[in-house]
């Protein structure tokens, strides 16, 4: 719990602007999962600026803070975010020759038709995922083959001192869903430049359409994505799925019918109804085939005693 709530309410407004920083503001609706509580204090920062100085604030009044994209890959607990909440809408975008560079809170969607139009091939695994550019980096989205960090020339970042640095593809540790950014809040992703090729239109259309009908097994009700990541050979949907578990549902949280790696809101569902799935899931697997389970989502404003549950 945060001491002296008033105080760095007030201190916080005060760096940010009285009208710009808002308090308990409900996280739910900013989810593609439609679940979370409050933000203790909240933003939207709409460029570079106004992201580093949201950081610098939160490292100075030693409060948490977390960046929030789309929304669409993570679970924010019932009781909300005891901190300040960034919420990027910073979505420039420029072309030079093959090469786009991009601001974070652009929407992956818009990247990917920005690039299908201007006749640029790489970013197709990208179409049909929800979320934004920042999002899409951080968690390497993409197929389990294929993956947004492949075509990334470089990223610039808000360091741990509040300094602005590029890395390049290798500094950015991409593997399958992974990232040096994913478990380091301490670097925020600023921009990424994507390195793509020159290809024809039938070409393009048809790697989209092929991706688009990759996705045509998951549930289009609210969900995070896949929960889990694929364990090495095999996919976790099959193991929830021959683990019996397709279609349990606990309270307002179900293991879709559709695909057993989408856990779906049927409607007011709560945090802690889906974390019962995630531990019933990991559990009831591991007995039946011996595989761990790894959350591919990722859990906000949980407390430690919860995660280690
Ligand atoms: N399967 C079942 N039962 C199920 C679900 C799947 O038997 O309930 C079987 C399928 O029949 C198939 C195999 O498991 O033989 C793999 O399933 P699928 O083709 O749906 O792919 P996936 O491995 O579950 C991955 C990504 C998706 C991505 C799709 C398509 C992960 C964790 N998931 O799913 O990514 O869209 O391939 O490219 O890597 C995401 O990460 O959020 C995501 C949606």
């Amino acid at each position: 719990m945060i001491k002296n709530k008033e105080k760095i309410t007030v201190k916080l407004k005060k760096a940010l602007g009285v009208e710009k920083v808002k308090e308990n503001v409900l996280l739910a609706p900013l989810t593609t999962f439609g679940i979370g509580g409050p933000a203790f204090w909240f933003i939207t920062a709409g460029n570079k600026k106004e992201i580093l100085e949201a950081i610098k604030a939160s490292r100075e009044l030693k409060i948490p803070y977390f960046i929030l994209g789309g929304g669409s890959n993570i679970l924010i607990a019932d009781q909300g975010f005891p901190g300040l909440v960034i919420r990027i809408k910073n979505e420039g975008l420029t072309i030079k020759g093959t090469k786009i560079a991009v601001e974070a809170g652009l929407p992956l969607a818009k990247l990917v038709e920005i690039a299908q139009k201007n006749l640029l091939s790489g970013l197709e695994c990208g179409v049909g995922i929800p979320g934004t550019v920042g999002g899409a980096v951080c968690g390497n989205a993409g197929t389990r083959e294929e993956w947004i960090g492949q075509k990334v020339a470089k990223v610039s970042i808000i360091d741990k001192k509040n300094k602005i640095a590029h890395l390049n593809n290798r500094d950015c540790k991409f593997s399958y869903r992974e990232s040096r950014f994913k478990n380091n809040p301490q670097e925020v992703i600023l921009e990424a430049v994507f390195n793509l090729k020159k290809e024809k239109r039938e070409v393009i259309e048809q790697k989209i359409k092929s991706f688009l009908e990759a996705r045509g097994n998951q549930p289009k009700e609210k969900s995070a994505g896949s929960v889990f990541k694929n364990p090495p050979g095999d996919s976790a949907g099959r193991l929830i799925d021959q683990a019996g578990l397709r279609g349990k549902k606990i309270g307002q949280a179900q293991i879709s019918k559709k695909h057993a790696n989408f856990i779906i809101n049927t409607g007011g569902a709560k945090a802690e109804e889906v974390l019962k799935l995630i531990r019933l899931a990991q559990k009831t697997v591991k007995e039946k085939f011996n595989v761990s389970l790894e959350l591919e989502i990722k859990l906000v404003g949980f407390n430690n005693e919860t995660m280690k549950q």
